[in-house]
């Protein structure tokens, strides 16, 4: 019994060598990616304003832009129809947060979730707006236009005014009225929530 074990054990060594060595290192499929092709997905932009190119736009540049590129989706001033509701300040600081929003809204179309109410950087706006819209038809903004588009989008919010340009230099400085009421998460383990 036991030499028959060991001969399946060494029989098991033996067709794991056979498989190591018939499998490549390399399998000759794919090519290179280009600096150019990375350069094309290395978009990201942080909540200090690292990653924004060069560019500007006001919220009066960015309403015709919207009207015809984002209204169909989200409604002529940001209401939402087949995509999300955009515009929508209240509640502010006083309102509930978190897990309590949720439960003080209960599903009320009224209250939406809104980047006026609950986006903590006014930099994400750039990023999102960049890479994933219109939906349609996504990576398809210039900067100039991303700018006008993130302008129009705080002005509605009441956050800037119509004529402030939005660029790399004043857009990480938009304070967003959600802003402090997002904590680090220290959390240690265990029932603390914070
Ligand atoms: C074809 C429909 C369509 C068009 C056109 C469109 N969007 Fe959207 N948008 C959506 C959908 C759907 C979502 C939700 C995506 C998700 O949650 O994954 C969305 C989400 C967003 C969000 C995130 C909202 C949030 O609070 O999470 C922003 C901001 C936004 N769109 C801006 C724009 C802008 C600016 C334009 C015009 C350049 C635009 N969209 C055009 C369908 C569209």
């Amino acid at each position: 019994m036991t030499r028959l074990l060991t001969i399946a054990a060494a029989l098991l060594v033996a067709t794991a060598l056979i498989a190591a060595q018939s499998s490549p290192k390399r399998y000759g499929i794919g090519t290179p990616a280009t600096p150019d092709q990375i350069a094309a997905l290395d978009i990201d932009v942080r909540p200090d304003g690292m990653g924004l190119p060069p560019g500007s736009g006001s919220a009066r540049e960015g309403a015709p832009i919207y009207a015809q590129k984002c209204a169909p989706c989200h409604g002529a001033n940001g209401e939402g129809g087949a995509g999300d509701a955009l515009v929508g300040a209240a509640p502010r600081d006083g309102a509930p947060f978190g897990p309590e929003y949720e439960r003080w809204r209960n599903g009320r179309p009224d209250v939406p979730f809104t980047i006026g109410n609950y986006w903590p950087y006014a930099t994400t706006i750039f990023d999102y707006v960049r890479r994933a819209m219109p939906a349609s038809a996504p990576g398809t903004l210039t900067a100039d236009e991303t700018y006008a588009l993130t302008a129009w989008l705080l002005a509605k919010n009441e956050i800037i005014s119509e004529s402030e340009a939005m660029n790399a230099e004043t857009l990480p400085r938009v304070r967003m009225p959600a802003r402090a009421r997002f904590v680090p998460d220290n959390r240690k383990g265990g029932s603390e929530v914070r």
